[in-house]
């Protein structure tokens, strides 16, 4: 059954369209695929998949399978209609990560900006738990997140990028973090993610049984490496990365 209406349904297309910015591709990308390493034959769920951008590029990237999760049905949609018309063979499941009942297990679980969604540490706890649970042994989970150890303090302005940040100036756990986008076309959109503390995301992966957590700063593309337009990115992150895995 579709789920109840959500926040993305309103703004996935224009959400789409920002995956077109330059900070999509020479870091948001270019660091999912260094923490993926090979893919080649594996099986991955990706976690709040959105309209299936990275769940398209990692089957494309030689995965052996590849299965969305996303709580918008609108994202879904767009995600299937996407793979109606250059099929290639990916799933998509439309539920909430923390409702999500076992599915086969895979080698990665990926996560590009679900945990940012929880408001509590048991659901942060949920979406580690959920991510443990499917991974077979020695299987990864990679992602990319809201920068928890760096948030903003007031309006940080990523203009340049595309976008900006909007913080309590000494946030607490469960507060909104609000990002302004302004796509390439002009289009402007907005969307909230929400803080919880690096401690707190530690204790979540430990408690879902994750021995090794850790962040992983952001990667530039090395094509980009040297392009002085990525210091005020690099020097205060917005985003990282993390990756943790079951023994
Ligand atoms: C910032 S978008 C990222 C989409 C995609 N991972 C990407 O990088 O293009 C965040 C996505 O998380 C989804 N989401 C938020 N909470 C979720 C939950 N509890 N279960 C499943 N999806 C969720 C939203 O619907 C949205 O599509």
């Amino acid at each position: 059954m579709p789920h109840a209406k959500n926040e993305y349904d309103d703004i996935a297309e224009a959400y789409r369209d920002s995956k077109q910015l330059s900070f999509r591709k020479y870091l948001e990308e270019y660091s999912l695929f260094e923490m993926l390493r090979e893919v080649q034959g594996k099986r991955v769920l990706d976690l709040a998949c959105g309209e299936g951008f990275y769940t398209r590029k990692i089957k494309q990237a030689g995965a052996a399978g590849v299965t969305g999760v996303d709580i918008s049905s609108e994202m879904i949609r767009l995600a299937n209609a996407k793979e109606k018309d250059w099929p290639l063979g990916c799933q998509y499941i439309n539920r909430d990560v923390a409702e999500l009942e076992t599915v086969e297990s895979v080698d990665v679980v990926v996560a590009m900006y679900l945990l940012n969604y929880a408001k509590t540490k048991e659901e942060l706890f949920r979406y580690c738990q959920v991510s443990y649970n499917v991974l077979r042994s020695g299987g990864r989970f990679v992602g990319v997140n809201d920068n928890v150890r760096n948030p903003p303090k007031g309006t940080v302005s990523f203009a340049k990028y595309g976008f900006e940040k909007e913080c309590a100036s000494s946030p607490k756990e469960g507060d909104v973090i609000l990002y302004k986008f302004v796509n390439q076309d002009g289009k402007l959109f907005e969307f909230k993610n929400f803080y919880l503390t690096p401690e707190t995301y530690q204790w979540a992966f430990q408690k879902a049984g994750f021995a090794d957590f850790e962040w992983v700063d952001l990667v530039l593309a090395p094509v980009q490496q040297g392009n002085s337009f990525w210091d005020e990115f690099l020097s205060n992150p917005p985003l990282t990365s993390f990756m943790a895995s079951k023994c």
